[in-house]
């Protein structure tokens, strides 16, 4: 039987990222992060797009090296095609359709938020179908009803911000640099959770939001460093445990009620905010205290990575599911 290898590409944000996989194996998955970033508290398109350029050829280049597999040995070629920055899927985008032109190989379109959910499709165990996927990322917070490989809704999602946004943005305010998720995870791991208070949103049904928090957070820390200058410093791990705490806390009396609403036991997470420590070991306590079947995805395959198009790119392929070289690419895509 001939191999089924494919090569993918994510460059929907900040990271650069090329994929092989062999059968539905990923077996190379590397990423140039952009440290350009860092100094501007948040992404700044116009770099993240300048450095897909120049980090795209040597990724690929690497990532199959690393696979052993040269350019004849693909079967079809797989991108992001959206949502994310316009500027940094051109990039990825325009790569994936001219390299599959050339080779005169089919192309493969996959949606970034459904990538992050089949992710937990690249490692054992894998999730039985019908299951749900708290999604959380810098751009998106979703509950997705997963029924088949390429079969999901959207259940819940938030009005106003991302859980990711809840987390960078507070880092921004206690002056870490970006992505400051990763480091109020850090900090939060030494600090007591029940220090500070902070409102929670009542919202009905499934659906969330963080922009309240956003202002709590901000109020507090203007009111607290008016009577004490160095009240940040000084109270560094409490309040980063306690701000995650409660970015968990909405995030998981959500994903309850959809479990107890659709009957659902099998619950899985996914995106760059799945890597928090904090959120993983709750999930894992939820799992004990509820009888779920928790799915929690290795550290590489939470933030943005190839891997997860490359696995998605592999369903398709199975389905014929391929895209014509003249298919847009959008910033904003339907899920
Ligand atoms: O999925 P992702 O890599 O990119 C998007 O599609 O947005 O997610 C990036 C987000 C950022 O907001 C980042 O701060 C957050 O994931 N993140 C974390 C952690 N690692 C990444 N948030 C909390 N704790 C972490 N350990
Ligand atoms: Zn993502």
């Amino acid at each position: 039987m001939p191999e089924i290898i494919l090569l993918a590409i994510e460059s929907s944000c900040d990271d650069t990222s090329a994929a092989v996989c062999v059968d539905g194996k990923v077996i190379s998955n590397l990423t140039a992060n952009q440290k350009v970033h860092e100094q501007y508290g948040g992404v700044v398109p116009e770099m993240a797009s300048r450095e897909h350029t120049k980090n795209i050829v040597p990724v690929v280049v690497e990532a199959m090296k690393q696979a052993n597999v040269t350019a004849k040995d693909l079967k079809a070629v797989a991108f992001t095609r959206g949502p994310g920055l316009m500027g940094s899927l051109l990039v990825g985008g325009m790569f994936a359709k001219s390299y599959a032109q050339a080779l005169n190989i089919p192309l493969i379109d996959v949606h970034h938020m459904h990538a992050h959910v089949l992710a937990h499709f690249i490692d054992e165990p894998k999730p039985n179908f019908p299951f749900l996927c708290l999604t959380v990322s810098g751009g998106h917070t979703q509950i997705v009803l997963v029924k088949d490989y390429l079969e999901m809704e959207v259940i819940g999602t938030t009005i106003d911000d991302a859980a990711g946004e809840a987390f960078d943005k507070t880092a921004k305010m206690l002056q870490l640099p970006y992505p400051g998720g990763p480091l109020i995870d850090k900090y939060a791991q030494t600090g007591n959770p029940k220090r500070f208070s902070f409102s929670e949103p009542q919202i009905d049904g499934l659906d969330f939001s963080f922009s309240g928090l956003k202002t709590n957070v901000l109020y507090f820390l203007q009111k607290e460093s008016k009577l004490n200058p160095s009240f940040i410093q000084e109270n560094l791990n409490d309040i980063c445990a306690s701000v995650q705490q409660t970015i968990i806390s909405i995030l998981m009396k959500k994903l309850l009620k959809a479990s107890q609403e659709t009957g659902i036991n099998d619950i899985a997470i996914a995106g760059g905010v799945s890597a928090n420590s904090g959120l993983r070991n709750t999930l894992s306590e939820f799992g004990k205290k509820n009888n779920w079947n928790v799915y929690i995805p290795q550290f590489q395959y939470c933030t943005d990575n190839a891997g997860m198009i490359a696995i998605s790119a592999y369903y398709k392929y199975l389905r014929n599911e391929f895209c014509t070289l003249d298919i847009p690419i959008k910033a904003r895509l339907e899920f």
